[in-house]
């Protein structure tokens, strides 16, 4: 026998948010497990109620205050899907203040306010799960914490930002301008809001934030995580991925190497842990090299299993509303948050620089310098 239904408000209908509104209104069944409390959904708030109600939405259910509509004694799930750090983390702290659980792909509030986030669900008995906020509709966080929870990770490589990787293939292997690339990142609801996140490397650090806090049991400082490229004369090149020219893209090719943005953190000497998210070279028939448009690939090495691939679509609303349907139904059969089963994460403000990479460097015809990832 299931329980009386779970009544989740939805916060935000943008790209991804509509997709889950669907769901929940064309797809009931998706919503159910055989072992779960059902999920209905009773409320969404959004920044315009008329936009949103002659967008498909049914009126009843709109509202434009999501403080309320989290606070309200009807709502017992929160799907926080509005984007930015406020008032989303308010909002976020509030609910698991009142022992509701939270569902959210922020990956800016969770790599920010994660250890706060997750102290105030600890301590309240609520669930925070943010399966979405890392590589999309991919599964890789859970099975992180879950499936490898035993395991000792010592590295995590990962292509975690779509609309960049869809630019840099699109540039690369079309010969696209990269303005024309961003704005098919930006019409197919990949690119962020403020499109600077994504190709100066900032969402990639967050979810590089993410992956760490699962895979290492630390919540590290996103502003600490490195995002300039190099150059070959030592000076710092620009941040993310606004320094890779198409000469430079053409030379590694030539060189039988694909440019990607790779966010990785390591284990070092002495316990540190070493991260970045930077332009690297990679063999272009290697994983990564193949890893092309809005895909994403997260690699990670562990003891004693070895290393671990997981592989999809990185960004997109369609794609992106499955992480948060399947985590509504972890919910609902109580399965914890997404770290369930890993010992309380620390804040830790150090990172460690990372040794010379092995296969050395590319330097291209811009002066970038890119690390060869093997
Ligand atoms: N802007 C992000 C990306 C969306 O392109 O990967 C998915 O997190």
């Amino acid at each position: 026998m299931s329980g009386p239904p779970l009544r989740v408000a939805v916060l935000g209908a943008g790209v991804v948010g509509r997709e889950v509104i669907r769901a929940f209104l064309e797809r009931p069944e998706a919503l159910r497990t055989a072992d779960g409390a059902p999920l209905e959904l009773v409320g969404v708030a959004v920044r315009d109620v008329q936009q949103a109600a002659e967008g498909g939405i049914p009126a009843h259910l709109l509202t434009d205050a999501p403080a309320h509509l989290v606070a309200a004694q009807a709502t017992d799930i929160v799907v926080e899907l509005m984007g930015g750090e406020e008032p989303a983390r308010t909002i976020l702290s509030a609910a698991l203040g009142a022992g509701k659980s939270v569902v959210s792909a922020n990956k800016l509030v969770l790599a920010r306010h994660g250890a706060a986030l997750e102290d105030a669900a600890r301590r309240n008995g609520a669930f925070l799960r943010f399966e979405a906020a890392v590589g999309g509709g991919t599964p890789v966080l859970s099975p992180l914490a879950e499936g490898l929870g035993s395991d000792r990770l010592t590295r995590i490589r990962g292509i975690v930002n779509g609309t960049t990787n869809l630019l840099l293939t699109d540039m690369a292997e079309r010969g696209t301008a990269y303005t024309d690339a961003l704005r098919r990142a930006k019409r197919a609801g990949y690119a962020e809001a403020d499109p600077a996140s994504d190709v100066e490397g900032h969402d990639a650090a967050y979810k590089l934030v993410i992956l760490a806090r699962l895979g290492f049991g630390v919540w590290l400082d996103p502003d600490r995580v490195p995002r300039t490229g190099a150059r070959a004369d030592g000076e710092p090149g620009p941040a993310g991925i606004l320094g890779v020219s198409p000469e430079d893209l053409a030379a590694a090719t030539e060189a039988g190497l694909a440019i990607r943005l790779i966010a990785r953190a390591e284990l070092v000497r002495g316990g540190r842990i070493a991260a970045a998210v930077v332009p690297a070279a990679v063999p272009s028939g290697s994983a990564f090299g193949r890893t092309v448009g809005v895909g994403n690939r997260v690699e990670v090495e562990a003891a004693p299993i070895g290393r671990v691939a997981f592989e999809g679509p990185g960004a997109g609303g369609a794609s992106t509303s499955s992480a948060i349907l399947a985590d509504l139904r972890a919910i609902a059969r109580h399965a914890g948050s997404t770290w369930a089963g890993l010992a309380p994460a620390r804040a830790s403000a150090d990172v460690a620089a990372f040794p010379a990479p092995r296969a050395g460097h590319l330097d291209a015809p811009s002066g970038a310098r890119y690390p060869i990832l093997d």
